[in-house]
């Protein structure tokens, strides 16, 4: 099985968990590609049967190079018939799509955007999405103070390596199937 580990980071807390998924996926046998997105990115997600992807979370929604590769990879898709009306299934394609977030106001609420943002060009594509996951990640810079202070109470240090192995286990999980 061909492997996309697609993600976006801007301040590190997501680049831990993409880090964590390829070495899960590669313990697994599997072959996986881990792409950065940026604007430069040459992408070809229907060469993959499986794909992650993730990002930190930016006034509810994914970073900025994350929203930029889906919005070009969108108008592509629909340009060239690959992204058709109904959304036909491409059977054995599948996906799971997450955040790492600091939900410092309205807490998983404010993730949820992102994560169904970052899903709809999978989905568009037939796509099956299987899970999302949603992680805490400690704000950095200005906004640390809302690692304390926000509605998932203290989130210091999140992601952490309890969170980093259970992401691990899902993997291994969801490649075993
Ligand atoms: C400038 C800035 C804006 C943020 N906005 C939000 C937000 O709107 N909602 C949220 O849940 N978390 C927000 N966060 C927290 C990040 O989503 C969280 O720290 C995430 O783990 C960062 O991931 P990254 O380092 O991989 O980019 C923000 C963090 C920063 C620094």
């Amino acid at each position: 099985m061909k492997v996309l580990n697609l993600y976006s980071s801007a301040t590190g807390n997501t680049d831990k968990v993409a880090r964590r998924i390829e070495t899960a996926v590669q313990e697994t046998g599997h072959e996986v590609k881990t792409i950065k997105a940026d604007k430069d990115v040459d992408l070809n997600i229907l060469a993959y049967d499986f794909v992650f992807v993730g990002s930190g979370v930016y006034s509810w929604l994914p970073g900025k190079p994350l929203m930029e590769l889906v919005e070009r990879l969108r108008e592509e898709y629909a340009r060239s018939g690959e992204i058709r009306p109904a959304s036909p299934r491409r059977p054995g394609k599948k996906a799971v799509v997450y955040c790492t977030f600091g939900g410092g106001h309205t807490g998983a609420n404010e993730a949820l955007p992102a994560v169904k943002y970052m899903g709809q060009l999978f989905d568009h594509l037939g796509y099956e999405i299987i899970d999302e996951w949603y992680l805490s990640g400690e704000f950095h810079g200005k906004l640390h103070p809302l690692s304390t202070t926000g509605r998932l109470g203290n989130i210091l240090g999140r992601p952490n390596e309890a969170d980093l192995q259970e992401i691990s286990q899902k993997v291994f999980g969801i490649m075993r199937v």
